[in-house]
């Protein structure tokens, strides 16, 4: 089975083509066109011009991706059984330029669609390239990125359960906040993570919100709101930038790690997946590596492999390969964005 997948929710323009076989899902091409510098000058994203550039890019995108690895029927139809396509959550906008494009395409091939939704994509990147029948249930699922934190449990490929998620700021949102506090860039992330890594001194401990807690919900923006605060009474801090930065990403790599191994405790997990753009942070990968070696050292863990932890099309073509044998393809008379899009499989 062949699968082009499309994802626009955001910021990143991406195309990618999966192939599904032998219960292995690999990657024969995956195009991505970031949008970071032009939103960059704002501090953030502007949806109306990343979905201006979606409209731009993502045609000759696709001509690239399938012109390389496709072959086309005599009918004039490209080799590829679904097209999957994100339908949230994202920017409304944003997301419109790819559902619109896919559903043109659907209409113009008679391909079927596969409505993915963007948290499903995340976690469904981590078992690209893997023989999913080796992969052990129930799975701890912890996806990390800008919009989102969410401890999920899932039982098999098709059933995810929320057990805990922000209830204010994301993990990614909470680095980028702080990047933009302390002067040094957006995104906000692999900023502070590289900065991070100068360190030589020590400042105030920053809180862990909620490591405590007994449920599996996370708080970032009491962190954000603490940094600033130690700044405010530091005349010097800006010659502490990198001390601050390590300090504020242990702050929420301890969060992340505790919570997870939690509820890998809780629910007998025999497989933890870390997932999300912020899956990239190097720092959450060796703590939770460590720390699942000395406290669950017979559950396996699955690292996104960082080609695929921030937002990119080859999750949603995967997701489409998941999803493809487990619910009925919609047709581009049905297919719609959900801004607010809830998670689920449907
Ligand atoms: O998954 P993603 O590309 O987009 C969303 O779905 O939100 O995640 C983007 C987020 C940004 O907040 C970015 O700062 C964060 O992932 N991120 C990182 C790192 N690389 C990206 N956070 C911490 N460390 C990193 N190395
Ligand atoms: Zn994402």
């Amino acid at each position: 089975m062949k699968i082009l997948g499309i994802e626009t929710s955001c910021d990143e323009t991406a195309v990618a083509i999966a192939r599904f076989e032998d219960d292995r899902i690999e990657i024969d091409s995956s195009l991505i066109s970031s949008q970071i510098d032009i939103h960059r000058q704002y501090g953030g994203v502007v949806p109306e011009v990343a979905a201006r550039e979606h409209m731009k890019t993502l045609i000759p995108m696709l001509e690239n991706a399938m012109s390389s690895v496709l072959g086309w029927s005599s009918d004039g139809r490209p080799d590829i059984d679904y097209i999957a396509i994100t339908t949230g959550p994202g920017l409304i906008t944003s997301l419109l330029a790819g559902t619109e494009t896919a559903r043109s395409l659907s209409f113009a091939w008679g391909i079927p669609l596969i409505p993915v939704n963007h948290i499903i994509g995340h976690i469904a990147a981590s078992l690209i390239g893997r023989n999913l029948s080796s992969i052990d249930f129930p799975a701890v699922v912890l996806t990390v990125s800008g919009g989102h934190t969410i401890l999920a449990l899932m039982k098999d490929f098709s059933s995810v359960e929320i057990l805990g998620e922000t209830r204010d700021d994301a993990a990614g949102e909470a680095f980028d906040k702080a990047a933009k506090m302390l002067g040094i860039g957006y995104p906000g992330g692999p900023a502070i993570s590289r900065l991070a890594k100068s360190s030589v001194g020590k400042v105030a401990m920053l809180p862990r919100p909620m490591i405590d807690s007994p449920d599996f919900d996370f708080s970032f923006s009491g962190l954000k709101t603490a940094l600033l605060y130690e700044l405010k009474k530091d005349a010097s801090w800006e010659s502490k930038i990198p001390d601050y930065c390590r300090e504020y990403e242990q702050a929420i790599v301890d969060v992340l790690v505790s919570k997870t191994i939690k509820a890998a405790t809780k629910n007998n997990a025999r497989t933890v997946i870390l997932s999300g753009g912020v899956a990239s942070n190097e720092r959450l990968r060796v703590d939770l590596t460590g720390t699942m070696g000395r406290k669950l050292p017979d559950t396996a863990l699955i690292l996104t492999d960082k080609a695929y932890t921030t937002d990119n099309a080859a999750m949603i073509a995967a997701a489409g390969c998941l999803l493809a044998g487990t619910k009925t393809p919609a047709s581009w008379r049905e297919l719609k964005a959900n801004s607010n899009e809830s998670l689920g499989l449907r």
